[in-house]
């Protein structure tokens, strides 16, 4: 089987989609890191420098195959010593998957009551779901590129974007950007990194039910709405159809530089 000691690094791994296919890998006979800024279960998206960073323990305390990283995509230490601590364990990097990312839902400026759109929230967006995601590529390029392995297949990246990239809402305007931001590298980073025989491919999702799109503050008739524009099935995605795309494009390697639509046909109008 493929993915049985496959070395696989997942940022956002602690929640959602990244858990999802963190626990599908796993029971798969993978070796897994979970990379993220919370611990699983704590849905505070903000970062909590008082925390320490590095190995804190294991989401799945009786597999020896998972470690879990507590740092920010948006830092090269914590990336790097992550991947270091998984070619110390496991002896190389095969996979990484990107699903760390936060999103707004905000319109850029509200005419009824005269506010734009703060500054720092566009960065933030912004800065987390791409720069984040340029600096887990770089690093986890670079160490994929020592593993030289037969027939020179050494890695593969994959990115997390979304249909927001294609369509988004008018309030949907700074993840939109980042989305198609992160469709718009995947060629390209495909073509750089095609010296050191690692693939890139990006999955835009639909709608999944994961905690970011089952907070509270949503309600079920926003749910029942979301879902309206979907083809077949209508309703929201099951992470698992997700982790199982993800191994999809780790086993089949003529998938390259592309992105694939996970969305149930789902193209919004409006
Ligand atoms: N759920 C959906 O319907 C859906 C649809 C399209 C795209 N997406 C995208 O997929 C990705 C995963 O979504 P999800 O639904 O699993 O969300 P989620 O909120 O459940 O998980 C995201 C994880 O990323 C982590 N994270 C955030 N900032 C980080 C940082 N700076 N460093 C490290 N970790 C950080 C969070 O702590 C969280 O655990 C996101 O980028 C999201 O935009 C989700």
């Amino acid at each position: 089987k493929m993915l049985k000691n496959l070395v696989v690094f997942i940022t956002g791994g602690a929640s959602g989609l990244g858990k999802a296919t963190a626990d599908y890998l796993l029971s798969n006979g993978a070796r897994v890191v979970v990379f993220d800024i919370n611990a699983p279960g704590d849905n505070n998206l903000s970062p909590k420098n008082d925390n320490p960073i590095g190995e804190v323990f294991s989401p799945h305390v009786t597999n020896s195959n998972c470690l879990f990283f507590k740092g920010n995509v948006l830092s090269t230490n914590d990336v790097e010593t992550a991947i270091n601590k998984a070619k110390e364990r496991w002896g190389g990097l095969n996979v990484a998957l990107n699903c760390a990312g936060v999103s707004i839902s905000c319109r850029l400026y509200n005419p009824n009551n005269d506010h734009p759109l703060d500054l720092h929230e566009i960065q933030k967006v912004l800065n987390t779901n791409v720069v984040g995601n340029f600096n887990v590529i770089r690093l986890a390029a670079q160490a994929m590129a020592e593993n030289k392995n037969e027939h020179g297949e050494n890695g593969v990246i994959i990115n997390t974007s979304s249909i927001a990239a294609y369509h988004g809402s008018g309030t949907q305007t700074v993840y939109s950007a980042a989305s198609g931001a992160i469709v718009s590298m995947t060629l390209p980073i495909a073509r750089d990194l095609a010296s050191c025989g690692v693939r890139v491919a990006t999955i835009a999702p639909g709608f999944f039910k994961t905690p970011l799109t089952h907070s509270n503050n949503i309600t079920d008739e926003v749910k029942q709405f979301i879902t309206t524009p979907n083809a077949f099935p209508n309703r929201f995605g099951d992470p698992c159809e997700f982790a199982h795309l993800v191994t999809t494009v780790i086993e089949n390697k003529m998938i390259n530089g592309e992105t694939i639509r996970l969305d149930a046909g789902s193209r919004y109008e409006i």
